[in-house]
């Protein structure tokens, strides 16, 4: 995928937000600090490979990606709360709501959601009408998977279950629904057909338990003066069989992808 597409988007995310009348200036900064402190765009990256591999194009792209990251920028901004993970840093950065403070980091975060849903609402509304269809398609996707069978089911069974936990439907709900929903929305949009972006969906889920594993060993490697050798080799293995897995599922729906296959291999090889 070509690196001007991310480019394209953070410019895009950019102007969306400064054009927006928010009147609160504090509200306005949080959600930039949130969007532009450096994540890897991992999601936008996924779906835009996916629809290079269908070779399609559509000035309408760039509001579901918009969409996708930031549902995935708030539920980093939530997940770092004092009443969740009571995190201090992300990306290197304070996090917001120790930049903010808690009650605005609530806002930023409940705010970015709700920008979601406008921006996918215009990426439908840019298409042509006889292709909405599969826009109403993606869009469905996208906050199913957000939601409360998706991701933040995953997260509450998260709080539950303690830091050790390496439950699969945990981490498929928590981290693989939304990798779910960037393929799923992908195909969604250029061929409107409910079973094939339901492939992608599940393809997703298994890249996600794929991912967190190494979001996992990364932590444990920062963490830890001492590893727990056996827990390493275990993440480090079901990484490499899951985002497999995951491979051998997109092998099985109809066309050409390879330019996603090669973008999982390049994740599972990521250094952080
Ligand atoms: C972090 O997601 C949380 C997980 C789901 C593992 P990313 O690894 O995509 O985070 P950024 O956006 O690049 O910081
Ligand atoms: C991130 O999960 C939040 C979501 C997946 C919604 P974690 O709590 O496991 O990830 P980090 O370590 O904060 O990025
Ligand atoms: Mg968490
Ligand atoms: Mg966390």
């Amino acid at each position: 995928m070509k690196n001007s597409k991310i480019e394209e988007l953070n410019d895009f995310l950019r102007q969306w937000i400064i054009e927006k009348d928010i009147c609160h200036p504090t509200l306005k900064e949080g959600i930039l600090y949130a969007l532009e402190s450096g994540g890897k765009r991992i999601r936008p990256t996924l779906f835009y490979t996916l629809l290079e591999d269908y070779q399609w194009e559509c000035s309408c792209s760039v509001y579901f990606a918009a969409a996708l990251e930031c549902i995935h920028t708030y539920s980093l901004v939530h997940d770092d709360l004092p009443a969740m993970d009571d995190d201090d840093f992300r990306r290197g950065k304070p996090t917001v709501h120790k930049q903010f403070g808690e009650d605005m980091a609530i806002l930023v975060g409940d705010g970015l959601l709700n920008e979601a849903m406008e921006l996918a609402m215009i990426g439908i509304s840019q298409m042509n009408p006889e292709k909405r269809n599969g826009g109403i398609l993606a869009a469905k996707y996208l906050f199913r998977a957000a939601g409360t069978t998706g991701m933040i089911d995953g997260q509450a069974m998260d709080i539950t279950a303690g830091a050790s936990s390496q439950d699969i439907l945990l981490y498929e709900k928590k981290t693989g629904a939304l990798l779910g929903a960037a393929l799923a929305m992908a195909s969604a949009l250029v061929e409107g057909i409910e079973e094939k972006a339901e492939a992608f969906y599940q393809a997703g889920l298994l890249l996600g338990v794929s991912y967190q594993m190494q979001d996992d060993l990364f932590d444990i490697k920062e963490d830890f003066q001492e590893y727990d050798e056996n827990l390493l080799k275990h993440l480090e293995e079901n990484a490499e069989k899951y985002t497999e897995k995951c491979k051998d599922e997109v092998e099985k729906i109809q066309g050409d992808f390879s330019q996603l296959k090669a973008l999982m291999d390049k994740i599972l090889g990521r250094q952080e």
